[in-house]
């Protein structure tokens, strides 16, 4: 009875906290989504026009491929406000958009902390 009864405290323990994490993804999820589909297509002019990223199957040659250079999400930010050698700046993106274009980037070129981040 009283094995059960611990088992079953687990168990329950073990769905909160699947449940929990899920949530939290979900929120991720979704950032992860608009940075996709800034990159590939709602930037002006669109990262993907320029940039190979494998994640987003893009195969632009006119900057560098993101999968090598694997920049953290603070890079992309940075490049993104200032612009550099050839990229223009984007100052029409919002913060959230920014903030979903460095997570996304980082992320899917491998140089965020995919824990952390996630
Ligand atoms: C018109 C072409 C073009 C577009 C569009 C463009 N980039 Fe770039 N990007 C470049 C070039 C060229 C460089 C290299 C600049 C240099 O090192 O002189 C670069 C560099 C970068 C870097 C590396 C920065 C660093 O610190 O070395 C990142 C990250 C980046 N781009 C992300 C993006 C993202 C995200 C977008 C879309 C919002 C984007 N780029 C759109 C051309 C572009």
């Amino acid at each position: 009875m009283r094995l059960r009864r611990s088992l079953m405290m687990a168990l329950l323990g073990l769905v909160g906290a699947q449940a929990s994490a899920q949530g939290a993804g979900d929120a991720g999820q979704a950032e992860l989504d608009l940075g996709k589909q800034l990159f590939t297509k709602s930037a002006k002019p669109a990262c993907a026009l320029c940039h190979t990223l494998r994640d987003a199957q893009s195969e632009g040659a006119v900057g560098p491929v993101l999968d090598e250079i694997k920049p953290d999400a603070d890079r992309v930010k940075r490049a993104l406000r200032n612009g550099l050698g050839n990229m223009p700046a984007f100052p029409h993106l919002s913060e959230a958009e920014l903030a979903a274009l460095a997570r996304y980037v980082s992320q899917a070129s491998g140089g965020g902390a995919p824990a952390a981040a996630k």
